[in-house]
């Protein structure tokens, strides 16, 4: 990991796991260049959803949003880059599709402001990747590689 280089978690939430976008989010990160460094197909629990949306514990949608993201599996990922955090959420796009720009993830898949197809740490929110990335993943479970060519086995 170059010195500029950092780490960011993001996630398919369940509509798009639902919607069969799991190949399409990952395809757009992997363009853009960004590297995949961990992922896992995982259900989140009550606890891990309550820890997760913390900061929105007294909003009005947050019962909602909770029980929405344990409603069906998630496609959990860690990719590094430079500027990684800030990278993903301009793909992104706006949290509601119906604002988020075209050629946006969520401006292109995204369906309502609860189902918005993905998650990826806030960048204004200063060390919610690290955070997010170990309240989700292992040390052991990310993979330090080289994206180079350099070092290929044909
Ligand atoms: P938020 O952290 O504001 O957005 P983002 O996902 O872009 O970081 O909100 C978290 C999720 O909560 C958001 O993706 C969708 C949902 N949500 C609602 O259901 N209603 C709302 O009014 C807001 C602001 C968010
Ligand atoms: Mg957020």
């Amino acid at each position: 990991m170059s010195h500029h280089d950092e780490r960011t978690f993001v996630m398919v939430k369940p509509d798009g796991v639902q919607r069969g976008l799991i190949g399409e989010v990952v395809s757009r990160l992997e363009g853009r260049g960004l590297k995949l460094v961990g992922a896992k197909f995982m259900r989140i629990d009550q606890d891990l959803a309550e820890e997760h949306y913390g900061e929105h514990a007294d909003k009005p949608f947050f019962e909602d949003l909770v029980g929405f993201i344990t409603a069906a599996p998630v496609f959990a990922m860690v990719w590094e880059g430079a500027d990684a955090t800030r990278q993903v959420r301009r793909m992104m796009g706006a949290t509601d599709p119906a604002e988020a720009q075209p050629g946006t993830i969520r401006g292109d898949l995204g369906l309502d402001l609860g189902q918005n197809v993905i998650h990826g740490s806030d960048h204004e929110d200063e060390g919610a990747n690290e955070r997010e990335i170990a309240l989700f993943f292992d040390d052991e479970e990310l993979v330090n590689w080289d994206q180079s060519t350099e070092g290929w086995v044909y």
